[in-house]
This record gives structure tokens, sequence and C-alpha cells, in this order.
């Protein structure tokens, strides 16, 4: 197959990277994480799962779909009908939009154990008014996490006491610079189903906890009654339960994973798939916990904007009506199971995991994984493909464009292996460098 042909798009990048630091505002929407040098970087145009970039170029995307945002997909018809009508009827006022309101009802309606909602704009950021709302509720310091939570001083500071204890829990290289020292010891790790690391922190900091927080589900399936003995821990203890929803949520049905999975936390956080790619998050939680966020102040001109309020609340109706978890579901275990069909077929040793709606594979072979994702990725490219070794689901997919992803991720597996058996690097197939897998400084 001929070489990748850059264009304005790889261009641009090399201009971003000068006067942007890092190059753009998320670090999974860095090139470098895909195609080093490589990767087409921007699109003019996107609609369901087609990316249109600079050069006019088509692509399907089966990687992140707006990075988990686009449960719907690009340009929903109806989701971006109910933004303009909030844009033509002005999305900006001094005084408030209904649909704060309407929403939060909903998400009442959807999560009974709620009592309370609040906004913010991004995911990351309404985790720091969890951590906050949390600590003001119950008068303590301490929390304990598991998983990534954004990059706010709260969260970063997990590494001021022992600089990699973010490395397994959500990527290596985050130095905790510009946090203030004294934050040291306040957020404090542990690890998805290890019960027992849980516990030997709540005895060892027993009366300081203000929350626990965690994504109820991500990549593995709960074990032992892992959420049900945190959730009576936490009750005990009168610690707050926050459930990261931001990611989770709205991929296993209406709302929360946790509805799904029996658990109910005193405070959940949504993004992502809550809004279809507009620019909200929703922290929602038990009423009395709720109440505490009256006697701190969190407030902002922008979380009452109504365009994204708007264009929630449509999405929130159509997932609803479309059944939209049944389809990310179908999709997901269609991908994954692909995946290692053909990976068998080759006689090529993949590793999958993730929840249905989620998935991700990783290529265990002679060469370092990151080189067979990169090849993957530079391969799908050239057959019009936005891929990474990570399957997002969303609506906007169908049975007929995973069948075609899968036949040309097997035409790519294939490769690899005739590349093994002739005795070459697919290292040395690569037509740039390798693609990064954690956080640094960009040269
Ligand atoms: C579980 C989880 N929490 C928090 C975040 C941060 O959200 P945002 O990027 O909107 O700030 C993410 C984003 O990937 C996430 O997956």
């Amino acid at each position: 197959m001929s070489k990748i042909i850059t264009g304005k798009g790889q261009k641009l990048y090399l201009k971003a990277k000068k006067i942007i630091p890092g190059g753009t505002q998320l670090l999974s929407k860095r090139p470098e994480m895909f195609l080093p040098d490589l990767w087409p970087a921007y699109y003019s145009k996107a609609k369901g799962c087609k990316i249109r970039d600079l050069d006019d170029r088509e692509y399907t995307d089966v990687s992140y779909m707006g990075i988990g945002a686009n449960v719907l997909g690009y340009a929903h018809d109806e989701v971006d009908a109910a933004a303009k009508k909030a844009i033509e009827n002005g999305g900006m006022c001094t005084l408030n939009s209904p649909e704060e309101v309407y929403l939060a009802e909903e998400l009442l309606r959807l999560h009974p154990w709620a009592g309370g909602v609040r906004y913010a704009k991004a995911g990351g950021e309404a985790m720091a008014l969890a951590a906050r709302i949390a600590r003001a509720y119950t008068g303590k310091d301490i929390i304990l996490f598991c998983g990534y939570h954004g990059w706010h001083d709260w969260y970063l500071s997990a590494n001021l006491s022992d600089k990699n204890a973010l490395n397994d829990q959500h990527i290596a290289g985050l130095a905790p610079l510009g946090v203030p020292s004294g934050l040291a010891g306040t957020n404090l790790p542990f690890h998805y189903n290890n019960f027992e690391e849980f516990h030997a922190l709540t005895e060892m900091h027993r009366g300081k906890i203000a929350a626990i927080i965690m994504e109820p589900i991500r990549n593995d399936l709960p074990e032992n009654d892992f959420l049900q003995k945190i959730r009576q821990t936490a009750s005990m203890a009168g610690i707050v339960l926050v459930f990261d929803e931001i990611t989770s949520g709205f991929r296993l049905c209406a709302g929360g994973s946790h509805k799904v999975l029996g658990v109910e936390p005193d405070i959940a956080v949504f993004a992502k798939g809550l809004t279809n790619g507009y620019p909200l998050a929703a922290i929602i939680g038990r009423g009395d916990v709720m109440e505490a966020s009256q006697d701190t102040f969190i407030s902002s001109t922008f979380y009452t904007e109504r365009i994204a309020l708007a264009a929630t609340l449509k999405n929130v109706e159509l997932y609803q009506k479309y059944r939209v978890w049944e389809k990310q579901t179908e999709y997901g275990r269609m991908v994954q199971e692909g995946w290692k069909e053909k990976a068998e077929q080759y006689g090529l040793k993949i590793e999958t995991g993730g929840i249905l709606p989620l998935g991700h594979f990783t290529m265990k072979g002679k060469e370092d994984p990151l080189v067979y994702k990169t090849f993957f990725t530079q391969e799908m490219l050239k057959r019009g493909y936005i891929a990474s070794t990570s399957f997002y689901a969303s609506y906007s997919h169908s049975p007929e464009i995973i069948n075609d992803y899968i036949e040309n991720t097997g035409a790519v597996f294939k490769e690899i292996a005739s590349i093994n058996a002739n005795g070459h690097t697919v290292e040395s197939n690569l037509e740039g460098t390798v693609c990064h897998s954690g956080f640094g400084r960009l040269i």
C-alpha cells in the first residue's frame, strides 16, 4: 500500500506546536498519541461517524468518537436543532435558562436516589466540584481515589507524596508542578477490585476521610462485591461516595452505570456521554450532600449558558428514545469478537479489555505494543479509518460499518503476521516514529 500523504492538517499542527504549548488542549487528541507527524490532526467536518480532514479526505471514526462524548454521533440533527433553537432565542442572558431546571428534573428522574444537581462545563472540573462538595459536607480533607479524574489540584496532589502514585491509575509522567505542597497526603490511591488495600487506607485514616472517588466500572467488572463493600464502608464511616460516571455514564443504560451495577453513590458526575459533545457536566447527589454546595462558593458565568443545556436535554431524551446503550453494547461486542477472531486467524496474540461499549486491545508480540499500535493506526488511516487500539461505540455506527472495519483490521493483522514471517520488524515498517503513551513535553 502507498505511503501516507501529508497535507494541511500536519502542517497546521507544526504551527500549533509553536504557539500552543503542548499542541492541543487535550492529551488524548495529541497527534503524537496516534501517529506522530502523520496524523491528519484537524477536521473540517464531522457527521455521524464520518470525518473530513483539512484536505477533504474522508475517514470513518472507529476510535474514540469525540473522546467518548458523541454517543449519538457527530453533528446529530435533532441535538443540533435544539442547540440552534437555543442560539436563536439567546444563548446567554441576565436571566437563567429554564433548561437548567428541566435537565435537573430529568437527571433526578433517572436517578431517584439523588436530590440535587449542579452543573459545570467539563468533566475534570465537575470532579473538582464533587471533591469540594464532599469536603464541605464532611468537614474533612482526605480523599481515597481509584482511576483518572482530571487535571485539578486535588487530583494531581496524589503525586506529591509519591511521584508514581498516578502511573497505574492514569498515566506516567504527571509531575505535580504548581500544585501546593500543602496538599501532600490529601489524595490517596487504591486499586480497583483490591478491597484489602482500600480497607487498610480507611483504617489508617479513620475519621479523616471526606470522600471515596472512583469510576464504578471501566475496564474490569467488579469482583467479590467490591462496590457493595465500598458502599458499606462509606455509609458506616460517613464518607461521601462519589462515582465518576464521566466516561462510564450513558454507556450501559440511560444514566449512570451504577444503576446496572446495583450500587448507589452519594454523588455521581456526568459529562461526555451526557451531552453528545456539547460542553456541559452535571454533578448530581443526595439532597443533604448537595446542600453543602450552598455553604461553599461555587459559581461561574458560563455554567449558565443555554446552548449546551438545551442540547444535553435533547441528547438525554434521544438516548432513551433510541435505546442507544443496546447499540453501543451490540457494536462493542461485534468489535471485541472481531478483533479476537482476526488475531487468531493470523496467529497474533492480543489481549482485549474494557466494557463492551468502550473496548480496547493490546497486541503482545516480540516488539513493544506501542509499535503494533502505531502500525495499526498507520495502516488503518490509509484504509480510510481514524483508528487506534480502542473502539468507542456510537449510535452512528452500524453492523455494516463494523463488519467493514473488522475486515480491514484483519487485513492489517495479516500484514503484521507476514512482516513477522519474513523476519522483518514491524517498527521498520513505520513511516514515522512510535506513538506516545504517557504525558510529556513535546519537542
Ligand atoms: C473517568 C474520567 N474522569 C474525568 C475525566 C476528565 O474529563 P474532561 O476531559 O471532560 O475534563 C475523564 C476524561 O477522559 C474521564 O474519563
